[in-house]
């Protein structure tokens, strides 16, 4: 479903020049589940963005479903860390922003969009909530009607950057256990940046390790865990434990030949 091929990012800037990420190759297929975990400013969001199409590569190529990425989709939803609600809209006139925008699919009238708002607000516990404004919601709330604006036109794909770090343990818990279901649901590929190691393992089928700047895939690791998992109880600690600890060491590592200097000064 997605597939980047010795990708690479550079940024130009006043301050000088980065080199963001750095040989990519990474192919995640239909239905597979992706967490993304590295230090900050390793090139996470960066590598999100070029899959959306919202960066072209400085090199190497990025592909979804089969074809070469030019630009937004409309089968690919992007999420981010804060909700970013337009304040002035009701929150089922959030969730259906992304129809009225760009449309739907054709098999789907508007009626039947706002139906399924409705069942997607339901699904995360905000019904009675629709006519809402977003400033009326806590912070929890507004990140899950951010969650089913993402999911409101069936995306193939989602792109999620940290979309549960605001979130409290408890919320963070039933949204984790949510988003598995409605994958498994609707046969979506996910891509999900996190800096929690085990929510990355507990969600993911793989997590990708990127080294720091620039990122690189210092490792994928399977996660072979039976599903449903679940990021509070859970009957598989000891296993999560045990690959978290391994992805910790690899996080851990230092660069020793990578040392940000700017431009100028080299
Ligand atoms: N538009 C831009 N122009 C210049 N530099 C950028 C731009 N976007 C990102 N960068 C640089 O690229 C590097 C990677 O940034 P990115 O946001 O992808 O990191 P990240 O892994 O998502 O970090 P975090 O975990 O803190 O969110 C950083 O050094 C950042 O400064
Ligand atoms: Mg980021």
């Amino acid at each position: 479903m997605i597939r980047l091929d010795g990708v690479g990012q550079v940024f130009e800037g006043r301050g000088g020049r980065v080199q963001a990420l750095d040989g990519i190759d990474l192919h995640v297929r239909q239905n597979e589940f992706v967490t993304l975990i590295g230090r900050s400013g390793c090139g996470k969001s960066t590598l999100l963005r070029l899959i959306a199409g919202l960066l072209p590569p400085t090199y190497g190529g990025v592909e979804v479903a089969g074809e070469p990425v030019t630009g937004p989709r409309r089968d690919v939803s992007f999420m981010f860390q804060r909700p970013a609600l337009l304040p002035w809209r009701s929150v089922i006139s959030n969730v259906m922003l992304p129809v009225e925008i760009s449309g739907g699919d054709s098999e789907r009238s508007k009626s039947q969009y706002r139906d399924r708002a409705h069942e997607l607000l339901d699904l995360v516990g905000l019904k009675g909530f629709e006519r809402r404004l977003p400033h009326e919601l806590s912070g929890g709330m507004q990140q899950r009607v951010s969650l089913c604006r993402s999911l409101i036109r069936s995306p193939k794909v989602m792109l999620m950057d940290e979309p549960f770090s605001a979130l409290d343990a408890l919320t963070r818990t039933e949204l984790s256990a949510e988003l598995q279901r409605i994958q498994m649901e609707l046969a979506t590929t996910i891509v999900f940046v996190t800096h929690s190691i085990e929510e990355a393992v507990v969600l993911a089928d793989r997590v990708a390790v990127l080294t720091p700047r620039p990122g690189r895939l210092r490792e994928i690791v399977e996660i072979d865990i039976p599903r449903p998992r679940s990021l509070g109880q859970n009957a598989h600690l000891a296993d999560v434990a045990q690959i978290s600890g391994h992805l910790h060491g690899l996080l851990a590592e230092r660069p020793h030949d990578q040392v940000d200097v700017p431009e100028a000064r080299r």
